[in-house]
């Protein structure tokens, strides 16, 4: 059983998308903490309603001795909107996860986050988009890609459609790697991550 701690700033719907997969009995893990560094986070609340520990800091190295002490082996960014250190991910190579609304390497990296993505898509005129799930290294976005699926851009979409629509294929595909990751079936060769049947 692995012990996971997932990261958000806001709604929390990609950690209850986890929760209620590890509810239905899929995911050999528990969510030991939830962590935002927003304190109004509803993803605080969502935690505190399934009955995990949960706190709100802005504290880097708060965060990394917490991780350390309740021995975590596995950190799901999950709409957590803030760059981590390098000193953060030295200290968890090859433990964290994050999912992002595209298909990286488009619309990603530095200022590209939340509502942000779903407006350069659009302003752009692509056909598609998606969502990524990836490992997280020193730079935004730029981790080895896990998972990725495609979502079709409609011509009447606004922000608010097609963040919905991405956002339904990220509660499929971020659960999943989680699935897969507690089960030891992903595997890294530098940039390229093969998953194991
Ligand atoms: C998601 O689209 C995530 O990919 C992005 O921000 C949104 C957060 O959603 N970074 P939620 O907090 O999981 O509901």
């Amino acid at each position: 059983m692995l012990n996971i701690a997932v990261l958000v700033s806001g709604s929390g719907s990609n950690l209850q998308s986890i929760i209620d997969r590890i509810n239905s009995g899929s995911i050999n893990g528990v969510i030991k903490l939830v962590i935002s560094n927003k304190k109004e986070a509803y993803g605080l609340k969502r935690a505190e309603s399934s009955g995990i520990k949960s706190f709100y800091t802005e504290d880097e190295s708060e965060i990394i001795n917490t991780l350390k002490n309740e021995e975590i082996d596995l950190i799901v960014l999950a709409g957590f909107l803030k760059v981590l250190s390098k000193k953060f991910v030295n200290e968890f190579s090859g433990k964290i996860i994050n999912i992002h609304p595209s298909l990286i390497p488009s619309f990603c990296g530095k200022g590209y986050y939340g509502k942000k993505v779903h407006e350069k898509v659009l302003e752009y005129g692509v056909k598609f988009t998606g969502a990524t799930v990836h490992f997280v290294d020193e730079n935004a976005d730029t981790g080895p890609i896990i998972l990725q699926e495609v979502v079709p851009v409609l011509g009447d979409d606004t922000v608010e459609s097609l963040s919905k629509r991405v956002l339904q294929v990220e509660h499929k595909l971020l659960p999943k790697v989680v699935e897969m990751y507690c089960k030891g079936k992903i595997k890294t060769f530098g940039r390229k991550v093969v998953i194991s049947e």
